[in-house]
């Protein structure tokens, strides 16, 4: 049965309307259109195909689609009832139903301050009081007046998280790092593996070192296990458990933990079950950041994100950056099969970019379980990966151009760099602009095999070799982009960038059905490595497992 908004209820049935459908039919025209067709018939094909917001410019015109394939894009959009899911999404429904949470970064940013209610209160004034000890922290922190056990000034942060309790932060100290304190260095301590928190340590001097433990739940076994180390390390230097007081600051909703761990109360940062962790660079989460850039800047940052909520929630969906890019991705994963999608930032700061997305998009809607509980019926999230470019083109590019997966890409960079080296004649920043450009450029059109033979005619003149050579060296293009531009990379334009992402990975989880915001998947194996660690500490053969698991665990036990 073909469904139509009346009699359609269940959303994993989506594959069944009438506007999918007609994207079905649609797509039987449009797998063999070439982009470099569309561009020559219609001179006003970029006018059509791009949104400015503010000094952010979307161009998604280097994409396989037409005026009716975003019409029907937007239809399936309409069907999939966008518009009522994202005024659940700000008026604080609990869309996270398997946790029975809502999803309200959008709070933390709500730069407008008005009420947004949970469970019938407000909790503006939560999120502006942990604002002020935010701001009181960093502000003294970076005065000097947040004095260290032996009365130095703090010059060291060291951030101790996963997932988002990391990879945000990190993310946006190093893509602002310009912004950035010259006397206080960050440093982002994750993985388990004691090489990561021993070269960090191996740099920090306990009297001016601050440790943030990051961790919401105050029990991820990577982070307490760094969280313990570190502590230990600050112990033997400074000899007095009282001193901790001056050099130990948690995040967390887990207060109890964090007082049982040795951490003053007073040195408690606070966030809500309603704050996920991958959502969380805006919370108390973001302290580091904070201390870092000033809270100023962490301010414009939130602001930025504000802006992006209100371009979210205000604009038509044609003019809508995320829901565009939503639209866009679901067409090449659902229609076309290109399960992967690239992000590449070219900009060295935003190096960190695509690992953060990675986070986002992947653990928010890497999912096969429907909304209705049954297994969906279509393909969810993207595989996402990324490097910044130029280091991506001399890696990976060649198989952006002639490999037989095709990878949708998002290029993104600032106009100017917030670098510059003394009288640059050498030109770095133009040179990068003009690989960026290129490289949109050329996925698109590609080569054509007469191009290359008129190319290489007057190089090679044995017929023979030319023709053996020609389609190793002809480009079949049609490959797709985004380009995504904006005037500098400031903490606002930063803010905007990373809520445009939140927004797009929202509407694809609502087009697909599925809840973008729990993470049982990873939960598993975390359940797992506890079965595992005490059969490693034994030392003893086990049987506990399948064959392989045993023999791996055995083989590290006989080899250790
Ligand atoms: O990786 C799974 C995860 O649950 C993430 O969602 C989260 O950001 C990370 O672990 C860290 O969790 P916590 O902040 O509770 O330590």
């Amino acid at each position: 049965m073909v469904l139509t908004k009346k009699n359609y209820s269940y959303m994993t049935e989506i594959t069944k309307t009438v506007e999918w459908c007609a994207l079905k039919d649609h797509f039987e025209k449009m797998k063999s259109t070439h982009m470099r067709d569309l561009f020559s018939d219609d001179s006003k094909r970029f006018e059509k195909n791009h949104i400015l917001f503010d000094d952010l410019l979307f161009d998604f015109s280097k994409n396989r689609i037409t005026e009716e394939t975003k019409k029907l894009l937007i239809s399936l959009a309409k069907t999939a009832d966008i518009e009522n899911w994202r005024k659940r999404l700000f008026s604080g429904d609990k869309i996270n139903f398997t946790e029975n949470r809502s999803a309200l970064h959008i709070a933390l940013r709500n730069r407008s301050n008005d009420p947004i209610m949970v469970d019938g209160k407000d909790v503006m004034p939560l999120v502006n009081a942990e604002l002020s000890k935010i701001k009181k922290l960093s502000k003294d922190v970076r005065s000097g007046s947040w004095k260290g056990y032996s009365g130095e000034k703090i010059t060291s942060i060291v951030n101790i998280g996963i997932g988002g309790s990391d990879l945000g932060p990190s993310m946006v100290c190093e893509a602002l790092k310009p912004f950035g304190s010259k006397e206080i260095t960050p440093h982002f301590v994750s993985n388990v593996d004691a090489a990561d928190l021993s070269q960090v340590l191996d740099v920090c001097d306990p009297e001016t070192t601050l440790f943030i433990i990051a961790s919401k739940t105050f029990t991820t076994q990577e982070t307490m296990t760094n969280a313990f180390s570190a502590r230990d390390w600050f112990i033997n230097k400074a000899k007095k458990n009282e001193f901790i007081k001056k050099h130990f600051v948690a995040i967390s909703s887990n207060s109890d933990a964090v007082i049982e761990f040795g951490i003053h109360p007073e040195n408690i940062f606070v966030l809500w079950d309603w704050v996920g962790g991958r959502y969380s660079l805006w919370s108390s989460i973001g302290l580091s950041i904070a201390i870092f850039i000033g809270m100023k800047n962490f301010e414009e940052l939130l602001e930025g994100g504000h802006e992006a909520d209100n371009h979210f929630i205000a604009e038509p969906m044609e003019k809508n950056i995320p829901i565009m890019m939503a639209l866009i991705g679901v067409w090449y994963i659902n229609f076309f099969d290109f399960s992967s999608y690239a992000i590449l930032p070219y900009d060295q700061c935003l190096t960190k970019l695509p690992a953060y997305l990675q986070q986002a998009d992947m653990e928010s809607n890497g999912k096969f379980i429907g909304r209705d509980n049954k297994r969906v019926c279509l393909k969810t999230g993207p595989i996402l990966w990324g490097e910044a470019g130029t280091n991506g083109q001399h890696a990976f590019y060649q198989l952006l151009h002639q490999g037989t997966e095709i990878v949708p890409c998002d290029f993104v960079m600032p106009v100017n760099s917030n670098y510059s080296l003394e009288d640059d004649k050498n030109k770095h920043h133009q040179i990068l602009q003009a690989n960026f450009i290129a490289q949109t450029q050329s996925l698109m059109t590609g080569k054509s095999v007469i191009d290359v033979q008129n190319e290489m005619r007057d190089v090679i003149k044995n017929d023979q070799t030319l023709r053996r050579l020609v389609s190793h060296r002809m480009f079949e293009g049609n490959r797709p982009s985004n380009s995504i531009l904006f005037k500098s990379l400031t903490p606002r334009s930063l803010g905007r960038l990373v809520a445009l992402y939140e927004h797009k990975i929202f509407t694809q989880g609502i087009i697909w059905n599925i809840n973008s915001f729990d993470q049982w998947g990873v939960e598993y194996g975390k359940q797992i490595a506890k079965l595992v660690l005490p059969e490693l500490e034994s030392k003893k053969d086990t049987k506990a497992f399948d064959s392989s698991t045993n023999n791996l665990i055995n083989y590290i036990n006989n080899t250790a």
